[in-house]
């Protein structure tokens, strides 16, 4: 089938990809315990070089790509960064830099501007130095994240801050929109973490339980009141842990659909924690995006309906959600074609009801999570 043909197993003909993720890097100072890289990323060398980015820039601009995140791993690391930044806003991409903050300083920050960056987000762990040295494996991290999150917003920059959400830092809610509010940030992301790559491995010690979860949303409300009696204009985002939902998120908007991700070595991925899946994906290496998008197998093995099993082959949601997440499905059933166990009429749906229930009782600290490095990583890596 060519490129310009519909792939007629779909009930529509495949649309472009309006998003790009360009993971720069698996290289990171930070030793996140959710992260959702892949467990065995210290098995990937090779990264792109400056040159084959910037070739998949033009490539996934032509294809019509509109939207575009740099991340990684953390994408300060690449020195090239505002090479590719500056070639990215020159194609015309609205580019979005996802970051730790380290390696970060004030003549970085204006050197992206430069360079045509238009928006940063940086991530927070906790409202606490120690927690957050405790999750991100290092001690130095939260004063620096905190000095540039002020130089990001003194640079012109709204400052988005995301802070990921989990069972050792839920209950602290209240001091962490607090310090949000004291470092004058503009939008606030409080992410509950979701239980790809690291964060599986690390489930039973991150999944909050439902009355943490209960209690958190209420703190946010509170918050949210009590910004809008000050006139305070700063926006707060609750996203829940897909184990609290009935029903699955339609993940990446659909398998395939709109949304791409090029892994450091080149690697496509329909979503940026693909690569644990049990098939291997295609390489900008070795294809030209356009083929990969619209002809490669991996790209198409659950684009639209045909591929469903009961009971979403028969729902009356199933375009809405697209039975849920291919990747969430696999890592609890084994089955990435199974309906996402999210889903209260999924029949694996008991596996997320043990999991909130291990989270009412788990005892497992900060000191005993597998903090994701190099050294974990290769424990999972096959050669
Ligand atoms: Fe969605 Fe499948 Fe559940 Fe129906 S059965 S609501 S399509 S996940
Ligand atoms: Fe991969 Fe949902 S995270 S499909």
């Amino acid at each position: 089938m060519s490129s310009t043909t519909p792939n007629p197993a779909l009930p529509g003909a495949t649309g472009a990809p309006l998003w790009l993720l360009a993971e720069l890097t698996y290289r990171c100072p930070l030793q996140c315990a959710y992260c959702s890289n892949p467990l065995e990323f210290a098995a990937v060398k090779e990264e792109l070089s400056t040159t084959e980015w910037i070739e998949v820039l033009a490539q996934a601009r032509a294809m019509g790509a509109v939207q575009m995140g740099f991340s990684g791993g953390e994408p300060l690391l690449r020195q090239d960064l505002e090479a590719l930044v500056a070639e990215a806003h020159r194609l015309g991409f609205y580019t979005n830099l996802i970051t730790s903050g380290l390696g970060l300083d004030e003549a970085r920050i204006e050197a992206l501007r430069t360079a045509g960056l238009d928006h940063i987000q940086i991530s927070l762990q906790a409202s606490d130095a120690d927690v957050a040295a405790a999750i991100a494996g290092s001690r130095k991290a939260h004063a620096k994240k905190l000095a540039m999150a002020r130089a990001v917003k003194a640079a012109g920059y709204p400052m988005v801050l995301n802070v990921v959400l989990h069972r050792h830092n839920i209950d602290r809610l209240d001091a962490i929109i607090a310090l949000c509010d004291e470092l004058g940030a503009d939008a606030v992301e409080l992410a509950n973490c979701q239980m790809y790559g690291w964060a599986h491995l690390n489930r039973e010690g991150l999944l909050p339980s439902r009355a943490q979860l209960e209690a958190a949303e209420a703190t946010t409300a509170r918050w949210r009141e009590q910004l809008t009696e000050r006139g305070r204009n700063m926006r707060l985002l609750f996203v829940v842990p897909d184990y609290y939902n009935e029903r699955p998120k339609a993940c990446m908007g659909g398998w395939g659909a709109i949304f791409m991700t090029v892994a450091p070595d080149g690697a496509v991925l329909p979503c940026h924690s693909a690569r644990m899946l049990p098939m291997s994906f295609p390489n900008v290496r070795e294809q030209p995006l356009r083929e990969i998008w619209y002809d490669s197998e991996p790209f198409n093995r659950y684009r639209g309906d045909a591929w469903m099993q009961e009971p979403c082959r028969s729902c009356d949601e199933r375009h809405q959600d697209v039975g849920g997440c291919r990747c969430q499905a696999y890592l609890l059933t084994g089955d990435a074609a199974a309906t996402d166990p999210v889903c209260s009429l999924s029949p694996d749906h008991h596996l997320v009801e043990a999991a909130r229930r291990e989270a009412d009782t788990a005892t497992v600290e900060m000191v005993d999570l597998t903090l994701r490095n190099v050294h974990e990583s290769r424990v999972f890596c096959r050669d």
